[in-house]
C-alpha cells in the first residue's frame, strides 16, 4: 500500500455514482413527487388510469371554455388511420392558462424577465402588461387579415416580443412556426411555403455577442419572388437600416399603437393545432411537427412544474432560443401556465467573457438555471473563476438539455457551479415529445453524472433490440416509448405518412425515438445517442442528408457522405467524405471553404463542417447503398473496427478512406 494514501480516506465519489439529492433541494418542497417513493406512486397511477390522471392534470392548470370529460383517444396500433387526441371534446384558448388565469393572483408578478445582449440591459414584463402586449399584437394580426387556422412564421431573435408574437397568434386561433433566426433565406424560404404562411414576424436586425444579424435583410432575401406573403410584421430592436416595401411590410409599434389592449381570445378545440416547428430527421428535408392546444401546455405545464420543483418565488431561467422546442416549452409555454417568472436571455455565455451566465444569475438571484452541455463543456474550459467571482447562491435547481452530458462536465456543473447545494436535472427529451420525458425530478430524484435516470408520470420507455425484442432490466437498445402522452407531437404537416413511417414503421405499435439508451441496474437510464443519421452539434439537431444535399449542389462535387465525430465541446462535429467530379482539382481546404458558404447560405451559420476529406470512392454496397457504419468508424477514429466489410462493390476504397483520414 502506498504510504501516500490515508487509510480511512473514503474513495472520492466518481461522477457517475449515486448523488443523493442535497437537503437544500428537498427543503421547503410542496411537489406532488418528494420522494422516489411519490414518483414510484404517481407513475403507476399515470400507467393505469392515464385517462383519470391527465383529466385531473389539465382541469387543474389550464382555464378550459368548456371542460373536456375525454382522455385519451386512439393507439399507437392504428395511428396510421388516426392521430392520438386527448381532451378532444375541451375547448379553450390556450393563452387564457397562460395569461388571463393570471391576472387576478399575479397580476403585477413579472412574467418576462428579459435581459439583453448587454449586461445589465434589461426590460420586464408582468402578466398584466403582457396580456396587454400580447393583446394589442393579435389585434394588430387580426387588422392584418389573420383569421384562425391560418399559419404565421415568426423569425425573431432573443426579443419579449418573439413570445408576445407566438402569443398573439394563439389568441385568435392562428398557428406559429418560429423559425430559428440563425436560418438562411433559404432555410426559411421553405419553411414560409411548407406551411404556407402568408404573414411573417421578423425584426430589424438581431443582437446577438455585440453583433447584429440582419434578419429583415435576410427575410427580405428570403420572400423574393413569394407572392403569398401578404405582410411582414417588423418589431425595431436596433434601429439600423432595412429596406422597406411599403405595401407588404409593417413596423410592429405602429400597428400595435391604439391597437386594442383587451381583446377577448378566439375558443379553439383541444386538438387544434397550437404551432408547427420543424426539425431534422434522416432523411429528406426538415418536417414540421404539429403540437395541439391542449395537450402540449398541459404537458409542459405539468412537467415544467413537477421536473424544477417551481415554487412561487423561483427566478426560472432557461438560456435556449425560442427557434428550438426548448425555448416553446420551457422559455414561453410551461412557465408563463404556471404563472412563472421567465428570464430570456438574449446574448451569449462568452459575451463580454465566460462570467456572462453567472453574472446573469447573481443579478436576477436566478433559482432554477437550465441550459445545454455545450455551453457547460465550453465554460468549463474557461476557468473557474469565472464563476466563483459570482455568488451564485440563489440556485437551487440546475438542468441541462440538447444532448448527453459526459460525465466530468456534469460534475463541474454539480460542483462549481451548484457547489453542491443544487440537483441537476438531466433532462432527455426531443422536438416531438414537446416535453420533458426521461430525467431526474428535483426534489426526489438521486443523480448519476450523465444518466437522465428514470421517465415521468406518461412515459413508459422500452429498448428494443434490432429484433424487435424488448430488453428486460439492465442491458442497451433502441429507445422507444410505448404509450401516448399528452403532449407528444400529432402530426408531421401535411404529411401524416412521413409522421407514421419515421415514427411508427420501424418497430410497430410504439414510437420510436431515433437514440440508443442503456439501463442499469437501477433502472436508469443512459441515452448513448442518435442510432439513426441525425447529429447533434452544439445541442443543434441536423440531418447528416441536409448535408449531403447541400455537398452534391456545389459544382466540383459529385458525391458525398456525411457523419458524425466527437468533438470536445460540441458534443458532435461534422465529418464529410466528398468524391469530386471527375476532372475537379481542388483541394480539401479550399473545397471546405466553399462547402461551408454553401452550408451557411442553404442552411445556416450553424451548419458548418469540421473535417472534410476528399475520397476515391464511397465504400458502397453492391446494390449501392452507403455502408455508412465505415464512415463513421474512420471519423470516430477507430478504422480498425470496421467490421466485415465483404459485401463491399469495392472494398479498396476502404483503404483510401483509412489512409486519408483527418482524425
Ligand atoms: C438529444 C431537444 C441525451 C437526443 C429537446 C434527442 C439528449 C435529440 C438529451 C432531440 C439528454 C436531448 N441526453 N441526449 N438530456 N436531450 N437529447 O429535437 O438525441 O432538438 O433525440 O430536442 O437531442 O433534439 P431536439
Amino acid at each position: 500500500m502506498s504510504h501516500d494514501a490515508a487509510p480511512n480516506t473514503p474513495a472520492r465519489r466518481a461522477p457517475t455514482d449515486l448523488h443523493p439529492v442535497p437537503a437544500r433541494v428537498r427543503e421547503g418542497s410542496a411537489s406532488s413527487i418528494q420522494t422516489l417513493d411519490d414518483w414510484r406512486r404517481v407513475w403507476m397511477a399515470a400507467k393505469t388510469d392515464p385517462d383519470a390522471f391527465w383529466l385531473r392534470e389539465t382541469q387543474a392548470r389550464l382555464r378550459w371554455r368548456t371542460t373536456p370529460t375525454q382522455g385519451l383517444h386512439g393507439s399507437f396500433h392504428d395511428i396510421a388511420d388516426s392521430q392520438v387526441a386527448w381532451f378532444a371534446d375541451g375547448t379553450l384558448n390556450i393563452t387564457e392558462s397562460c395569461l388571463d388565469q393570471h391576472l387576478e393572483t399575479r397580476g403585477d408578478k413579472v412574467a418576462i424577465l428579459w435581459e439583453g445582449d448587454e449586461p445589465g440591459q434589461t426590460r420586464t414584463f408582468t402578466y398584466r402588461e403582457l396580456h396587454a402586449e400580447v393583446c394589442r399584437a393579435a389585434s394588430a394580426l387580426r387588422a392584418l387579415g389573420v383569421q384562425k387556422g391560418e399559419r404565421v412564421i415568426v423569425y425573431m431573435g432573443m426579443v419579449p416580443e418573439a413570445a408576445v408574437a407566438m402569443l398573439a397568434c394563439a389568441r385568435i386561433g392562428a398557428v406559429h412556426s418560429v423559425v430559428f433566426g440563425g436560418f438562411s433565406a433559404e432555410a426559411l424560404r421553405d419553411r414560409v411555403r411548407d406551411c404556407g404562411a402568408e404573414v411573417v414576424i421578423t425584426q430589424d436586425e438581431g443582437l446577438r455577442g455585440g453583433r447584429s444579424i440582419p434578419l429583415k435583410a435576410t427575410c427580405d432575401a428570403a420572400l423574393e419572388g413569394e407572392h403569398g406573403v401578404r405582410h411582414v410584421l417588423v418589431y425595431r430592436r436596433t434601429g439600423g437600416a432595412v429596406a422597406w416595401q411599403h405595401t407588404r411590410d409593417v413596423w410592429w409599434h405602429d400597428a400595435l399603437a391604439g391597437a386594442s389592449a383587451d381583446l377577448p381570445a378566439v375558443e379553439t378545440a383541444a386538438e387544434d393545432p397550437l404551432f408547427v416547428l420543424y426539425t431534422s430527421g434522416s432523411t429528406g428535408r426538415p418536417k414540421g411537427l404539429v403540437h395541439t392546444c391542449a395537450g402540449y401546455l398541459t404537458w409542459a405545464s405539468y412537467t415544467h412544474e413537477v421536473v424544477f420543483d417551481l415554487r412561487e418565488d423561483d427566478v426560472y431561467a432557461c438560456m435556449a432560443d425560442v427557434g428550438w422546442i426548448t425555448g416553446h416549452s420551457y422559455i414561453v409555454y410551461g412557465p408563463l401556465a404556471n404563472g412563472a417568472t421567465s428570464l430570456m436571455f438574449e446574448s451569449t455565455p462568452l459575451y463580454p467573457d465566460a462570467g456572462r451566465y453567472w453574472d446573469t444569475v447573481a443579478r436576477h438571484g436566478v433559482t432554477i438555471f437550465y441550459t445545454a452541455p455545450t455551453a457547460i463543456r465550453a465554460l468549463a474550459a474557461q476557468g473557474d473563476h469565472h464563476v466563483t467571482r459570482y455568488d451564485l447562491s440563489s440556485l437551487r435547481v440546475l438542468g441541462t438539455v440538447g444532448e448527453p452530458i459526459n460525465p466530468e462536465a456534469w460534475q463541474w456543473y454539480y460542483d462549481v457551479v451548484g457547489q453542491g447545494r443544487c440537483n441537476i436535472v438531466d433532462t432527455w427529451w426531443q422536438t416531438e415529445t414537446g416535453g420533458i420525458c426521461i430525467t431526474p425530478i428535483a426534489p426526489a430524484t438521486p443523480t448519476k453524472g450523465g444518466s437522465a435516470t428514470l421517465p415521468n408520470p406518461a412515459i413508459v420507455p422500452v429498448l428494443l433490440d434490432d429484433d424487435a425484442h424488448e430488453i428486460v432490466g439492465p442491458g442497451e437498445g433502441r429507445l422507444c416509448l410505448a404509450q401516448p402522452w399528452p403532449g407528444m407531437a400529432r402530426t408531421v404537416w401535411g404529411d401524416h405518412e412521413r409522421y407514421v413511417s419515421t415514427y411508427f414503421s420501424t418497430f410497430p405499435g410504439t414510437y420510436f425515438t431515433g437514440d440508443g439508451c442503456r439501463r442499469d441496474s437501477d433502472g436508469y437510464h443512459w441515452i448513448t445517442g442518435r442510432v439513426d443519421d441525425v447529429i447533434n452539434v452544439a445541442g443543434h439537431r441536423m440531418g447528416t442528408a441536409e448535408f449531403e444535399a447541400v455537398l452534391v449542389s456545389v459544382d466540383a462535387i459529385a458525391e458525398a457522405g456525411v457523419v458524425g465525430f466527437p468533438h470536445p465541446i460540441k458534443g458532435q462535429g461534422v465529418y464529410a467524405y466528398v468524391v469530386l467530379q471527375p476532372g475537379q482539382q481542388p483541394d480539401d481546404e479550399a473545397l471546405l471553404t466553399l462547402a461551408n458558404a454553401t452550408c451557411r447560405a442553404q442552411i445556416g451559420a450553424h451548419a458548418r463542417i469540421d473535417l472534410l476529406q476528399l475520397v476515391p470512392g464511397l465504400p458502397k454496397t453492391r446494390s449501392g447503398k452507403v455502408m455508412r457504419r465505415i464512415l463513421r468508424k474512420v471519423a470516430e477514429g477507430e478504422p480498425d473496427k470496421l467490421g466485415d466489410v465483404s459485401t463491399l462493390a469495392d472494398p479498396s476504397v476502404v483503404a483510401a478512406i483509412v489512409a486519408g483520414a483527418k482524425v
